[in-house]
């Protein structure tokens, strides 16, 4: 019996006991038959959470692109790897084969190369989702470069920041992007970004929109006329399993964005087979994940894992709404399109539409469905099964993490019954826990607590780049000997799991991981503002939105409060991005506190959600008369 690919509830019981009873047999098994190693391993796994410290194939050697790319030629060099389907629908599509990526990769790691990128060194990429991207995180990958994709919905605040972490040396930009009826400066962030980040030296440049842009002498290079002129064979890079892949950049409660570190070997083993039996790809199916590069979803499961099981993976330049709310299912019809992936934000926006923008195509296609990013609520999770997937598609809700690499919990299509709501079973390898207040380990089903995880899979992120105390802290610190994973889940009675939502101040406002702490330092910038509180409340599209409450430096009647809610969230965008303004945003006399000066995000919470009948025990405030005042201007 193949370990590889499960077909079956039995086969999938089977799998699972043995991954956890044997995980090095089970994962060694795996590795060895399905991928190319220049030299095996030593040993499968060590690891010691209280280090923490995990590696996995140790001492191995290898090159995750010969991996995507190389093995695949001589079988399937003319198959399409990927297809780039454009903003405008006016515009081709591109299909890409493996013999055309192979050469596209091999052509962009020689242009690194000659531009002094060298093994280890960081590149910030900030591209739209043009073939650009997927083709110049695979040369960073091919030449053994660290790659550190910033969504180009970022400013260029968050551009700098990110790179300054890291310490890149180049970024890869575009002149533009299209997004629906808009273009976008992209060079114009980049420029703004890199005068707070001297360490770039090169910035090479794509064209997409052919805007008029400024290039500067001797750092600016467009990237074509460099393209053309390089050779199109590049030899791997050999690197050892436990080197560096890529760092991306995900908010925390508290301080600045974690760069989470991913390593070679175990993130393509788990990437790889996690797409296989999540989406259960068949040879020619064309499969499609709606998310961008930017996040690790598009990593794992645009890039990566598609690639490394010969897949054809669809790259969506544009948004659903453009030029109508059509899009995602023409696309579909166009493509025949087997597996389609997508965030229950979008899946919400499209269900407030006409049903005819979905009814006026032919999704016969379609085989599975997939949901990530934020728990999916049932309405939502019906709307996709009866009108998108025609109730024979089964939707996947799969639970992870840009921590995790790869998808830890889902349900496997056709293998595992689903439940509305419910990411259902761990997949192989995967021991979660549920975990009581005081910090026990709670046993049998029916029963809820914060979701931990027993032992190291090999996707697990190594540490976070440039402060291992804080990656121990955040995720090995809570609980003895366990990963925390910072959401809350339950259990139900045949052993489902349903995950419930963040426990931290981590909140999710369309599938997009918000820090409180980076937006409520971008308000305190405003000079009128004393301090800010951050909180979500749920929206019935973004999932959650943000609500903020601000008290001011001094008060006065004739305070224009509009006008400073508009420069509140003109800060954010400026600090941030777009995505994380604030739907609402309150004045305050005075945010309520412990004795100890911690803001008491519960009550705001409450007050945000509207839920204030019951508020807890408020008397151990050090300024209880400010909530009632907080409930009476309340904007809910
Ligand atoms: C957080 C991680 C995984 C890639 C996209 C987000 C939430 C993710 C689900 C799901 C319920 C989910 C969790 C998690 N989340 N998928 N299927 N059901 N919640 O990656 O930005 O690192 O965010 O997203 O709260 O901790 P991320």
């Amino acid at each position: 019996m193949s370990n590889y690919h499960i077909k079956n509830l039995e086969e999938y019981f089977h799998v699972y006991k043995k991954s956890i009873q044997e995980p090095e047999v089970f994962w060694e098994e795996i590795a060895e038959e399905h991928f190319t190693w220049r030299e095996k391993w030593t040993n499968v796994l060590s690891w010691d959470f209280s280090k923490p410290e995990i590696k996995w194939f140790e001492n191995a050697k290898l090159n995750i692109t010969e991996n995507c790319i190389d093995r695949h030629l001589p079988t399937r060099g003319d198959k399409t790897a990927i297809i780039f389907e454009p903003n405008s629908p006016d515009e081709d599509a591109l299909h890409i084969s493996y013999n055309e990526l192979h050469e596209r990769v091999c052509k962009f790691a020689n242009v690194l190369k000659l531009n002094g990128v060298a093994k280890g060194d960081r590149v910030i990429i900030y591209l739209p989702m043009i073939p650009e991207l997927a083709v110049s995180v695979l040369a960073c990958a091919r030449i053994g470069a660290v790659h550190s994709v910033v969504f180009a919905g970022f400013s260029s605040t968050a551009l700098s920041t990110r790179i300054n972490d890291c310490e890149a040396k180049m970024v890869i930009t575009s002149d533009g992007s299209y997004r629906g009826k808009k273009t976008i400066d992209l060079k114009g962030i980049v420029d703004e970004a890199l005068d707070e980040s001297p360490g770039v030296e090169t910035v090479l440049v794509a064209k997409r929109i052919n805007s008029e842009i400024t290039m500067k002498s001797g750092r600016d290079i467009w990237l074509e006329p460099l393209l053309e002129n390089a050779s199109s064979e590049c030899e791997i890079e050999i690197m050892d399993a436990e080197d560096p892949l890529f760092i991306l950049y995900t908010s925390g409660s508290t301080g600045k964005p974690k760069g989470m570190l991913h390593t070679t070997a175990g993130y393509m083993v788990f990437t790889a087979y996690t797409f296989k039996n999540v989406f259960q790809y068949q040879d020619d199916d064309v499969y499609w994940c709606t998310a961008d590069i930017g996040w690790i979803t598009g990593h794992s499961y645009i890039v990566y894992g598609p690639l490394c099981n010969g897949a054809t993976t669809l790259m969506f330049e544009g948004v659903p709404s453009y030029p109508d709310y059509g899009r995602f299912w023409q696309i579909v019809e166009e493509h025949k399109v087997n597996q389609f992936y997508t965030a229950p934000t979008a899946i919400r926006a499209l269900a407030k539409e006409n049903v005819d923008f979905v009814n006026s195509y032919d999704l016969s296609s379609l085989k599975v469905l997939g949901s990530v990013g934020e728990p999916i609520n049932e309405e939502a999770w019906c709307w996709y099964n009866e009108h998108v997937g025609k109730k024979k598609s089964p939707i996947v809700d799969t639970w992870w993490q840009t921590e995790t690499g790869g998808i830890l919990i889902s349900p496997i299509p056709h293998v595992t019954p689903t439940k509305p709501t419910f990411a259902t079973l761990p997949l192989p390898g995967i021991e979660p826990a549920l975990m009581d207040e005081n910090g026990e380990e709670i046993n049998g089903n029916q029963v809820d607590g914060k979701l931990c995880v027993k032992k190291p899979w090999p996707s697990i992120a190594r540490t976070i780049w440039g402060d291992h105390q804080r990656y121990k802290e955040t995720y090995f610190s809570a609980y003895e000997n366990k990963y925390f994973t910072g959401d809350g889940a339950l259990r139900d009675e045949t052993g489902y799991y349903r995950i419930t939502g963040r426990v931290d101040d981590v909140i999710i406002v369309s599938g997009h991981n918000m820090g409180t702490a980076p937006i409520e330092d971008a308000i305190n910038e405003h000079p009128m503002v004393a301090e800010s509180a951050i909180v979500g409340f749920p929206h019935d599209v973004k999932g959650n939105a943000l609500y903020g409450f601000v008290t001011l430096k001094e008060v006065d009647e004739s305070s224009e409060t509009d006008n400073l809610r508009k420069q509140i969230n003109q800060l954010i965008t400026e600090q941030i991005g777009p995505i994380a303004k604030l739907d609402k945003i309150q004045f305050v006399n005075g945010l309520p506190k412990t004795r100890s000066g911690k803001i008491m995000r519960r009550i705001l919470r409450k007050i945000a959600t509207n839920d204030t009948g019951n508020l807890g025990d408020i008397s151990t405030l050090l300024n209880p008369e400010v909530v009632q005042d907080i409930m009476d201007n309340s904007l809910q």
